[in-house]
């Protein structure tokens, strides 16, 4: 596995209690994800499989299921993983890489990854958007959450815990143009700004994109 995955999968195993106990709810508190995902479900109809790729502790999935959708979660981190299964025993979680995708072609009919590609360097950004459209079936939808921005900021310390990792934020035009490139229809960027005591006060991104019927 590379330097990267390693740091992520070790800073993630780190925190994942206190992660989970942070987030599990996080969506009351944030009116657009909870728009974005109700969106998502209904854009999603009655078509599945549907997985929320780097899931984390599961809030998002939850989300989801209490909103109809029946959905996977998978996530690098086994740590993270045992936080999503305790809480949540009624979704299935399964540990895999978002960069190496375990899944036949064109096999998933829609994708949540809220904040997964925030570790990513900008060559694995443009691979996960490969992957992700890799595995998608014509016609499926991809919804995920970026911080907006251009610097890497280097973490030491992560809800109390020491740390040693990049958190990216990106432009808005280089994830567009990757999506592009990967071969997605873009349809669609909402930004909004940081909601204030809620988050980390960065400008965010939803982005909604979907892979052509050939
Ligand atoms: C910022 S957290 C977001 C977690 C959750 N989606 C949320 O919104 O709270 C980034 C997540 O992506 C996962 N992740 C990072 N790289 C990954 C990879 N290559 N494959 C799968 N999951 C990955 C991390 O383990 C972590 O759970």
């Amino acid at each position: 596995m590379s330097k990267t995955l390693n740091r992520i999968e070790k800073t993630y195993s780190a925190v994942a209690e206190v992660y989970a106990e942070a987030f599990f709810d996080e969506h009351r508190k944030k009116p657009m994800d909870r728009e974005m995902l109700e969106r998502f479900v209904r854009e999603m109809g009655d078509r599945q499989p549907v997985w929320d790729f780097g899931c984390g502790p599961g809030q998002t999935a939850k989300f989801l299921k209490d909103a109809g959708q029946e959905i996977s979660g998978l996530d690098l981190s086994e740590e993270l993983l045992d936080q999503a299964r305790r809480l949540y025993p009624d979704i299935p979680f399964q540990k895999g890489n978002l960069l190496d995708l375990d899944f036949e072609n064109a096999s998933i009919a829609g994708v949540v990854a809220f904040y997964a590609i925030v570790h990513f360097t900008r060559d694995q950004v443009e691979k996960a958007f490969q992957e992700v459209f890799r595995v998608l079936k014509p016609n499926g939808i991809l919804l995920f959450t970026f911080h907006v921005g251009g610097e890497t900021l280097h973490i030491d310390t992560f809800l109390g815990r020491e740390v040693d990792i990049d958190f990216m934020l990106f432009p808005a035009a280089f994830i567009s143009q990757s999506l592009k490139t990967a071969g997605f229809t873009l349809v669609e960027i909402v930004e909004r700004e940081p909601y204030p005591d809620v988050e980390y006060p960065s400008r965010r991104a939803y982005v909604f994109a979907r892979k052509p019927s050939p």
